[in-house]
């Protein structure tokens, strides 16, 4: 566990789901076999998530620069994010996993639409894990929206980080993976993860399994995070107060 975190029991894991590409054609198939074998990646790593402390699971699975991909492999995208979400649903509400989606969906087709809704509607009592799907998810989008909520609520004399916060829906994330050999956060959680701890892997994402995770946790455990204080020094009485105003 973490030297210095205070919720330890009950981390959140956030993970750039990179590789299902080169994974596929090293293997000489076609990229949609890369994003199947992701699919059965994320169905791996929800179960093994709990069992090692994670809380809560974002997964970056689509973002609003993807639809800039050719038409095919988003139709393809879709359809495979459809059928999770069906697929899934039973399997959640028997472990007891909330699943929703962060981002935008209005500009999903209606099947995907109404299986989000479905999957959020029947799953929302899970207690032991909370799965976030990040899909049509810009960080920058997301920040402008909230910017755009706090300006219509009136004034920014009382706009503080916590209330920013509570507008953009933010959870502090506690360790960020991102598998496939690059280093970049790829406009995810911008916001969220201004102390996450940063982990790449050189695995491709359909290779990164229950295995892996534990390790990125286990490495996570070893460091010491100081949100900006000096090794060994207690937070002062007051320190708690992050909604100072921005
Ligand atoms: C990035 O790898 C991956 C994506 C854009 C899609 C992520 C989708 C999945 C993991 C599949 C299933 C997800 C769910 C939630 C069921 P890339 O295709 O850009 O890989 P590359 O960099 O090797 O080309």
């Amino acid at each position: 566990m973490p030297k210095s975190a205070s919720h330890s029991s009950s981390l959140h894991v956030a993970v750039i789901m990179d590789g299902n590409g080169r994974w596929a054609s090293r293997q000489g198939l076609e990229r949609s076999a890369g994003h199947a074998a992701g699919a059965e990646a994320v169905r791996r790593a929800v179960e093994a998530a709990p069992a090692l402390g994670i809380g809560v699971l974002t997964l970056y699975a689509f973002s609003s620069d993807n639809w800039q991909r050719p038409p095919t492999e988003v139709s393809g995208l879709f359809s495979l994010f459809t059928q999770y979400l069906r697929d899934e649903t039973t399997r959640c509400l028997s472990t007891g996993v909330r699943l929703s989606v962060i981002g935008r969906r209005d500009r999903f087709p209606l099947p995907l639409r109404a299986a989000i809704l479905a999957a959020e509607r029947a799953t929302a009592r899970g207690r032991r894990l909370e799965l976030r799907i990040a899909l049509d998810y810009s960080a920058r989008d997301a920040i402008l929206t909230a910017a755009t909520a706090a300006l219509a609520a009136g004034g920014r004399q009382s706009l503080t980080r916590e209330g920013f916060a509570r507008l953009l829906d933010a959870r502090d994330v506690d360790l960020l993976i991102r598998t496939g050999g690059e280093r970049r956060l790829s406009d995810f959680l911008l916001w969220e993860c201004a102390y996450a701890e940063l982990y790449f892997s050189e695995q491709m994402w359909p290779d990164f399994g229950p295995a892996h995770l534990a390790a990125a946790l286990e490495d996570f455990g070893a460091r010491e995070r100081r949100f900006g204080r000096i090794p060994g020094a207690q937070p002062l009485p007051d320190d708690d107060a992050q909604d100072a105003a921005v």
